[in-house]
């Protein structure tokens, strides 16, 4: 039985990217024999400095948003990352087995610097992140194309720390979904989307209205030809578009351009939108019908367990390392 573990920060709405690179997967993932846990990174997020009094309601959010999404609850354990003091224990130690410049060469701490301030908190992220993931053993990890980089440092810190203490790690895996495995925004198909706020109409949060999001694909970017082709160097917002249909009906690109040979751009943007409205219905209703108390019992429920397993863990690793 393989163990999956994959995580999301609470720093906004959830969005499509979210949900077909990364959530989706989850869901699949999660109908399978495999042991899952699914967690709400909110120490990895106060790398953004985020508001502390919208810290609890962006928890809960995205903890309803997992709940909805049709995650299989039975073998998934759904958990808020700071109520297990473990990953940041196990952080630690990873960071002895981890080069400056390798965290100084990241993408994304490149990028972060220039938004956030060169704070270490952005250096040492991904040491968290490979904490996350080894503090139940993981061997798979659902996430979006961009992680792939923190996902080969991870494997690296494995290398080195089990040639130093033996097998104690198990190499993990990045998986993705068929495709969307990077969703770019609708405005600026150069651009990944994502939950930043300067961005509202090129991004498809969850609970937008039905009119929103038919609107929002309606205007979304494209180019001058009209001819609905996947090519992802010349053509990036149809390209996008044609990634985003194809996740939702299991097509390839080939059979979405076959559909779609003799649509206008305008028909196919507005098949797109229809698409994506009923996919997020469903986990609107559900989300919609969550209480407070609802996440508070999952919360709790789920809590034993996964302690166990972070302090069996750590306490393999205490003692190889001798501490
Ligand atoms: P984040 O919102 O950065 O915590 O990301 C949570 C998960 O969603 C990660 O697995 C990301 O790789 C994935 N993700 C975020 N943005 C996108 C996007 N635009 N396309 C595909 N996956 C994404
Ligand atoms: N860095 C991931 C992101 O921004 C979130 C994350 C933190 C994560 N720890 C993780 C993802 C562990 C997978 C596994 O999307």
């Amino acid at each position: 039985m393989k163990t999956v573990f994959s995580g999301i920060q609470p720093t906004g709405k959830v969005h499509l990217g979210n949900l077909l690179g990364a959530i989706n997967n989850w869901v699949h993932l999660s109908n399978e024999e495999n042991k899952n846990y699914f967690c709400v990174v909110d120490l990895h997020s106060l790398t953004t400095h985020p508001d502390p009094s919208l810290m609890q309601e962006n928890i809960n959010e995205t903890i309803k948003v997992l709940i909805s999404s049709g995650i299989n609850q039975k073998n998934s354990n759904i958990y808020i990352q700071s109520n297990v003091p473990e990953h940041v224990q196990l952080s630690w130690i990873l960071s002895n087995f981890c080069q400056i410049g390798e965290l100084q060469r990241m993408t994304q701490f490149k990028e972060k610097v220039d938004q956030l301030g060169s704070h270490a908190g952005i250096l040492t992220y991904p040491v968290l992140m490979a904490a996350d993931i080894l503090i139940h053993k993981a061997n798979e990890v659902p996430v979006g194309d961009d992680q792939t980089q923190h996902l080969e440092l991870t494997r690296n810190i494995v290398e080195r720390f089990n040639n130093s203490y033996g097998e104690i790690f198990p190499l993990p895996e990045r998986t993705t979904g068929k495709v969307g495995a990077r969703l770019m925004s609708l405005r600026h198909p150069d651009n990944k989307m994502s939950k930043s706020k300067d961005d509202l109409n090129g991004t498809i949060y969850f609970d937008d209205s039905k009119d929103e999001i038919i609107k929002k694909f309606k205007s979304s970017v494209t180019d001058s030809e009209n001819e609905i082709k996947f090519d992802n160097e010349t053509k990036k917002g149809i390209s996008n578009l044609i990634d985003v249909y194809s996740t939702l009906h299991e097509l390839t690109h080939a059979d979405v351009e076959n559909k779609f040979k003799n649509s206008s751009y305008s028909e196919f943007k507005i098949e797109v939108g229809e698409s994506v409205v009923s996919y997020l219905e469903p986990i609107k209703e559900r989300y919609d019908s969550l209480s407070e108390g609802d996440v508070a019992t999952l919360i709790k429920d789920n809590l034993d367990d996964v302690k166990n397993s972070a302090k069996k863990t750590m306490d393999e690793v205490s003692a190889v390392v001798g501490v």
